[in-house]
């Protein structure tokens, strides 16, 4: 069988421990994922913390990928950084060795379409938005011409059944709403990975354990930020830890792995309790209620999910 080319895949993340490891994946299926560059914006920790952690990171899995660093806060909204859940580095406590690298020149937005605008013309890109939707909503509308050029927006935000920032809504969507309307009403074939999905996969703790403490040089670090992450106010209290955002490099690797629903989506840019709601219109009858997007709404095999997360984990020790 003929072997399928590697999937041009651009991150924008805000490192961030489960950003950190859907990094890793992408850096264990390098065979399978093309990774163009890694773009910053606040949310998890301010945009110098979390861009010095890509940076870092990038080093740490052997990602020889520019870093571009983007929006420092949101387009309308004040910037609320989750600091409480990530901790003072934004990666736990976990300190990463300083790699010396340095960010692009170039501000995040700029470098993203220079970086589309470059491909060939007959390739495409797919966006893997895991943080607040800053850098895209801005690159979408400053440069709509790169549009055509995006084949998926498959992003880690929003829920269909509640959030974790609020009651309401999940915390990249909350962060900055006006944004996440402006993309998900882009036009641009979109994948949501909510809460619905994520909150289904993750870690167990004796798994993390064996991460922190098996003597593997790259899963140690991984294995430390996650024990962070457990101990957590949103974890704390549950067996198994939620790795919100490698649920979407997952999905594009493993879409079996998921059961997911077509179904329109409307972000709620409003105020109070259902700011940042990602709102999925389940009437049925309706012809046309809008503009579909993929739901992921269950993992069908958390066992399996688990299963490739330490595989690759495993891999990159090996290449350590
Ligand atoms: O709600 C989970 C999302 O918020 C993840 O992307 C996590 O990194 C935080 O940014
Ligand atoms: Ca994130």
């Amino acid at each position: 069988m003929e072997q399928q080319k590697p999937l041009n895949l651009i991150i924008d993340c805000d490192p961030g421990v489960d950003d950190a490891v859907a990094l890793a994946l992408a850096a264990a299926f390098r065979d399978r994922l093309r990774l163009l560059a890694i773009t910053t914006v606040a949310g998890n920790q301010t945009l110098e913390r979390v861009t010095a952690n890509a940076l870092n990171l990038s080093a740490l899995l052997g990602l020889d990928v520019p870093v571009a660093s983007g929006c420092a806060e949101p387009l309308v909204r004040e910037k609320a950084p989750a600091a409480d859940i990530h901790g003072p580095t934004g990666l736990g406590d976990c300190r990463l060795p300083e790699s010396g690298r340095r960010p692009a020149s170039d501000n995040a937005v700029l470098f993203l379409q220079n970086t589309i605008l470059s491909l060939p013309p007959e390739e495409g890109v797919t966006l893997v938005p895991i943080g607040p939707l800053t850098n895209i909503a801005l690159l979408l509308k400053a440069f709509p011409e790169v549009k055509p050029r995006i084949s998926h927006i498959c992003l880690m935000g929003g829920g269909i059944n509640g959030g974790n920032r609020t009651a309401a809504a999940e915390f990249n969507i909350w962060a900055d709403p006006e944004a996440a309307h402006m993309v998900f009403t882009a036009g641009i074939p979109l994948t949501m990975c909510g809460l619905d999905a994520t909150m289904q996969g993750g870690l167990t703790r004796p798994q993390v354990e064996g991460l922190r403490t098996g003597g593997g040089k790259v899963s140690a670090y991984f294995g430390e930020m996650l024990d962070f992450y457990f101990r957590s106010l949103n974890y704390r209290n549950r067996d198994v830890v939620a790795i919100h955002d490698a649920t979407t490099l997952l999905y594009l690797l493993y879409p079996d792995l998921f059961a997911t629903a077509q179904l329109p989506v409307t972000v709620d840019c409003g105020e109070g309790l259902t700011r940042g709601m990602t709102l999925a219109d389940r009437r049925s009858f309706l012809e046309d209620g809008g503009p579909r997007v993929t739901v992921l709404t269950d993992v069908k095999d958390p066992q399996r999910y688990q299963e490739i997360l330490l595989d690759a984990m495993a891999r990159l020790d090996q290449g350590a």
